[in-house]
């Protein structure tokens, strides 16, 4: 018998073999698309760090959304970028603010559409922090967890009577997602389901989201690391999905993706939840510049990242990328 016995290049000789062992397929009904919506009409405001993407007014937050629909992706989560700032964050709750008035446009124009909030308030307190800060016993200014679970709850209750089918916190507070549970239940709203940022890293990758979302920490700790993750940690994970689980999440999140794949494959292992991953901005800027200067090939790339995203265990993919990547999987089929 001819040396080699096994061969695994038999089944990678065509493009029709290659499809037929192929264990990994992504789909546009996977990604969620992120969008930044802001008050006023008309209002298409590019981010200069993640290019493709833009602030965008309630109008054109339906029109990107209806592009998304129709190439395929089912479900945008929506961020919210106030006229006005102070120490709580109570625009975040503002029923007539730009994500309020988004949820209830976008139910309108595209009923079927599923409809994610993230719920956080850096994008709407004047410090850039997730929650009020407050002196620590030993005089330390420190985001006050306690504090910031009914505030989160008020934000999850707005959001979820204007229309959204799903919240999601990124906070890191610790019991926020059994206080956002509670907070929805008294308020008759049992049907909404709760997305955690369950893993949420202290990452370096979110430069480019504190532009878009003007939501850098501007007073008090200068970055997130008191509640935010330490990259070094999986164990910690585990905790975290637990934790998250036992208070009544129905999905887990672990982000950023690229760095955590293992985190990914880790929490994947633990749950029977539904799991997403958030292929964060400056993962997307990174794809973005590189393609740009003629590095790399943005199609091929984008979806090879994607791809590594799902096969480590991701069932949803949070991405900049989505409506991109909806139509070069398209031109593929
Ligand atoms: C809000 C929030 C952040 C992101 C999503 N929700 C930023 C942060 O924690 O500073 C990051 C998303 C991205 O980088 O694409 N807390």
């Amino acid at each position: 018998m001819a040396f080699p016995v096994d061969r695994p290049r038999r089944l990678r000789r065509t493009e029709t073999l290659r499809s037929l062992v192929r264990e990994t397929r992504l789909e546009p009904s996977d990604f969620i698309l992120p969008l930044f919506a802001v008050t006023g009409r008309g209002v298409r405001k590019p981010i200069g760090s993640m290019p493709g993407t833009a602030q965008l007014s309630v109008d054109n937050v339906v029109e990107e959304a209806r592009s998304a629909w129709k190439a395929g992706v089912r479900s945008i989560i929506l961020f919210g970028i106030p006229d006005k700032k102070d120490a709580e964050g109570s625009a975040a709750w503002d029923a007539n603010g730009p994500v309020c008035t988004g949820f209830k446009a976008l139910k309108d124009a595209l009923p079927d559409m599923a409809l994610i909030a993230d719920v956080c308030l850096c994008e709407y307190t004047d410090h850039g922090h997730c929650g009020p800060l407050e002196r620590d016993a030993r005089g330390h200014l420190a985001v006050a967890n306690d504090r910031t679970l009914p505030l989160l709850a008020k934000a999850a209750v707005a959001y979820a009577q204007a229309g959204a089918d799903i919240v999601a916190p990124s906070d890191m507070m610790d019991g926020r997602v059994a206080a956002i549970r509670r907070g929805l239940d008294e308020k008759g709203l049992q049907e909404t389901a709760v997305l955690s940022y369950a893993v949420k890293y202290a990452s370096g990758f979110y430069g480019p989201f504190r532009e878009a979302a003007e939501s850098a920490p501007r007073e008090g700790p200068k970055d997130r690391k008191a509640y935010q993750m330490d990259p070094a940690n999986v164990r910690e994970a585990r905790r975290e999905a637990r934790l998250d689980i036992e208070e009544g999440a129905d999905m887990l999140m672990v982000k950023p993706a690229l760095a955590y794949l293992d985190v990914i494959a880790e929490v994947k292992r633990i749950t029977d939840l539904p799991v997403a991953a958030y292929n964060v901005s400056g993962e997307y800027s990174m794809l973005k510049a590189a393609a740009a200067k003629g590095w790399i090939d943005e199609r091929r790339v984008g979806l090879e990242i994607l791809t590594g995203i799902k096969r480590a265990g991701a069932d949803l993919i949070l991405t900049y990328s989505a409506l991109d990547a909806a139509r070069w999987l398209q031109d593929l089929a």
